[in-house]
Order: structure tokens, then sequence, then C-alpha cells
């Protein structure tokens, strides 16, 4: 039995699909004053798949992520997984200045309380964060499914990660599609604002393949995309898991001579043209303790 958010309820029919279980519709909508109302239709089982992505509006998604859990736990539900697609407020996974909030441990507790049995996410900002909770927590990767995609539609692609946090997702991209891959260096200046080091890497007549886990205002592929198209790359496509596309990200990726993008559905986006359901639907199928 799946349930889809109103943030994924796209997402949450095809792993439906997938799995071959049903799809429990429910009622989501606001009150005049913006408070959230749910409401669960239809029979449920024992054990229950709730399918929703935290990102923007985040607060709004996270409540309603809350309302349901609680909602299925107090209607009998033994036990409910949780698929949280793109897990916001990933970002702080520690305090970097006193008094700061270490927003990804709060939202793991929470989850925890509303009800949530097991978690699965796809790749999370920080790896740690799996270990905030004390349920089950598996971070998934989307690499295999970008993988294919890259294979389908380029014949000779070179990887490449923005900055060093990446390259491990170039890395596994490489490995399955046995071909190279580089990485850049970047420096943060602040939330909007990026610097990355020009690099030798042989991208020349070749086609750059830029991968990411987030797209957010775009600054760190503009970057990116800028230095491997003046290295010579014959084209520069860029990839990324989770397309958060702040306002007009994706313009300015293309303004900055970019040839396509793509991403996964994770987050709903004009990009978002691979699908990570089949993972997904693995990952729930898989046996575990
Ligand atoms: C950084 O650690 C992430 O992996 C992404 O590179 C970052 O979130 C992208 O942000 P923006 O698109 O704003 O440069």
């Amino acid at each position: 039995m799946i349930i889809g958010g109103s943030a994924s309820q796209k997402l949450a029919a095809k792993i439906a699909k997938e799995l071959n279980t049903t799809l429990i519709p429910i009622e989501t909508r606001k009150f005049p004053d913006g408070e959230r109302y749910i409401r669960i239709k239809g029979e449920l089982k024992d054990e229950a798949i709730v399918v929703q992505s935290t990102g923007y509006p985040q607060d709004e998604n996270l409540i309603e992520l809350f309302l349901i859990l609680k909602n299925l736990k107090s209607m009998g539900i033994g036990k409910i997984r949780v698929v949280i697609p793109y897990f916001g407020y990933g970002r702080q996974e520690k305090r970097f200045k006193t008094g700061e909030a270490v927003s990804a441990i709060i939202i793991a507790e929470l989850l925890q309380f509303s009800g949530a049995d097991e978690i699965f996410c796809i790749n999370l900002h920080e790896d740690n964060i799996t270990e905030f909770f004390s349920i089950p927590a598996y971070d998934l990767s989307a690499m295999p499914p970008i993988a294919d995609y890259i294979k389908e539609k380029l014949q000779n692609p070179v990887i490449i990660a923005p900055d060093k946090g990446a390259l491990g997702f170039a890395k596994e991209i490489a490995e399955i599609l046995n071909c190279e891959y580089d990485y850049l260096e970047k420096t943060r200046i602040s939330p909007e604002e990026v610097k990355t080091k020009t690099k030798n890497i042989n991208v020349k007549g070749k086609e750059a393949v830029i991968i990411d886990d987030i797209i957010s205002t775009g600054s760190t592929i503009v970057n990116a995309a800028e230095i491997l198209k003046e290295l010579g790359a014959s084209k520069v496509i860029v990839s990324c898991v989770h397309p958060v596309l702040v306002e007009d990200a994706l313009l300015k990726i293309f303004a900055a001579g970019v040839d396509d993008v793509f991403a996964t559905d994770t987050l709903h986006s004009e990009v978002s043209v691979v699908s990570v359901a089949s993972m997904v639907a693995d990952a729930l199928k898989k046996p575990r303790n």
C-alpha cells in the first residue's frame, strides 16, 4: 500500500506500479489561513509506504509528511516505510557556529516521533545523516539510472564532478560506463556565489557530462560549464539527482553554453527525465533484517 504526499504523487504512482501494489488516494489541501488538511482515503492494510520529497516549500511538505505519518499510526498501521526522495534541511548536519540549529538531526527526530519505522532517501547531501536515525535508514544512489541515461544518449562521455564533494558520483558513473572522469576545485563564497579553479582536464573534443547531487542556484554548474567549454569540450551536458533549481537557475545554466540538462524525478522539474522509481522499488523489495 503506497501513499504519495503532494510533493511526490507521480513518483509514488510509478513506485506503486513497479511494486504492483495499491496506490491509496489522499486528499491534501490548505485551509484559507494556509494550514494543511490531509485525509487518507481507501482501505488500509497493516503496512504502508509513504513517498514524500521535502523540497520547496520544505516546511509545508514536512508538515504534510508528519500529518500523514501520525495519522496512519493513529489509524492502526503497524509499519510505515518512508521514502524521502529529496531530503530537505539536509545541508545543516553539524553546528558550524555556536547556537545554530542542526536541522538534519531535528528533522530525523521528528520523522521518528511521527511514526516512521524505516527511511529510504536518495543521495543525501551528507552521508552521515542516516546515522541521525535510530530506526533503519538507507541512502540510495541514483547514479545507476543516471549512468543508464547517459549510455543511451552519448557515445564517448567524460564525467566531470564540479567539486571534490561530487567526485564519488563521477567515479560511480564512470565505473558503470567504463569511461574517464575528473573533478574541478570549487570554493563557496556565499550561498549564491562560488569560485571554481581552472584546471587542465582532458575534455578537448569530448562530450563532458557534469554530475552533481543538487543544482540549486546553478552557480556551481555555470562555473564548471564555462571552464569545460574553454577547455574545448565539444558538448557540455549537465546532470544532477535533485533539481532544486532556484529561480532562473536553468536559464543561467543554458546561457553559460550548456547543451542539455537532465535530472531525476526526486523533485518535479522540466528536466526531471530519469526516474528513480524502479531503483526505489528494488530497495523496498530487498529483504532486510
Ligand atoms: C554542494 O555541496 C552541492 O553538491 C552542490 O554543488 C550545490 O548545492 C549546488 O549549489 P548551487 O547550484 O547553488 O551552486
